[in-house]
């Protein structure tokens, strides 16, 4: 196979696309392609600042390289969640975090969950949920509230998330196959800062396919975890990703376009804002003044509280 554009030998063959590129046009490629993502979408522009979710993992840190690369002010932002499972899962992540702002004198913040908030995350989940279920619930609340705190407190004006095309579409056959009005209303590439406390939040890699940025992380000679985390074995998302990566093996594109179609969709005005049935009741919570549909305090002040 050889590369579409200088017929060296080609090191990757993208189907979905039609495209075998080498190493040195595959390094361009993905860049041009998130950079085509932050325009279509309206995600940010290189006068504001933003805040990168980095997990340690091969999306994030790939897109906070890809950022940096393109020119944008990005910072960086790890939360140690204290999951060790066997494999030192947090303290793994971290130090592939730090090393890699370390390189390029790029500035982490790190919001470690224990030593904040007093527990672990699996701890949290074994008080709220009483370790009926697995602590996934508990991590996504905790993350999604301190990214967004993190966020303000910093005064970034977009928090990006490394969520590529698998994860977002892996989301939306989860919310199909149930038919989640509020969650089809809400998935978009970017979302906008309509509430008082809350910040705008883009996913510049949801064109993209995991095994595409695992490739890129490869050939740039990034370094990252490659443990998943200990409590993702078994989880419905990862289900989903295997479901569509089978159809994908038979209809190359198949992924890719689930996820389009859906985004053309919305945009012909299937799912509008008036589907969402939470939209209304929104409030600011009274402890920590984000957005919340829960009545009273919303869900991350009451599971954080000792006891
Ligand atoms: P996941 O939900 O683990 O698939 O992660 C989705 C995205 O959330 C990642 O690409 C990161 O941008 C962000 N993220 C996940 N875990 C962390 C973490 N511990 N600290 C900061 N950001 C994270
Ligand atoms: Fe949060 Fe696994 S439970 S990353
Ligand atoms: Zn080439
Ligand atoms: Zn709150």
């Amino acid at each position: 196979m050889k590369c579409r554009k200088c017929n060296k030998k080609a090191v990757i063959n993208m189907r979905q696309h039609k495209l075998a590129l080498c190493q040195t046009h595959f390094l361009d490629w993905i860049p041009e392609q998130v950079q085509r993502c932050i325009e279509k979408y309206h995600m940010f522009s290189k006068q504001e600042r933003l805040l990168v979710a980095v997990s340690g993992g091969k999306d994030s840190l790939s897109l906070w390289d890809i950022l940096w690369r393109l020119g944008y002010q990005a910072d960086g932002l790890y939360i140690g969640l204290g999951i060790d499972g066997g494999s030192h899962y947090s303290a793994q992540s971290q130090q592939y975090a730090e090393a890699f702002a370390a390189e390029r004198g790029l500035n982490l913040n790190i919001v470690s969950i224990p030593e904040t908030y007093g527990k672990t995350i699996p701890k949290i989940a074994e008080s709220t949920l009483r370790g009926r279920a697995k602590p996934c619930s508990v991590c996504g609340i905790a993350k999604r509230h301190i990214m967004n705190r993190i966020a303000r407190e910093g005064e970034y004006h977009v928090l990006v998330t490394g969520h590529n095309l698998d994860d977002e579409a892996a989301v939306l056959l989860g919310n199909t196959l149930n038919w989640i009005p509020g969650y089809l209303v809400r998935q978009w590439p970017v979302l906008e800062a309509n509430r008082p406390g809350l910040v705008r939040k883009a996913k510049p890699l949801c064109r993209i396919y995991e095994r595409e940025m695992a490739a890129y992380a490869l050939l740039r000679g990034i370094e990252y975890v490659y443990d998943e985390c200990p409590y993702s074995v078994g989880s419905t998302t990862l289900y989903y990703k295997e479901i569509l990566n089978r159809l994908e093996a038979d209809r190359p594109g198949a992924k890719l376009n689930f996820y389009l179609t859906f985004l053309d969709a919305k945009k012909k005005g299937l799912f509008s804002p008036q589907a969402d049935p939470d939209l209304e009741q929104i409030h600011a919570c009274p402890t920590c003044g984000q957005p919340t549909s829960a009545p009273g305090e919303c869900v991350f002040c009451r599971m954080i509280k000792p006891g």
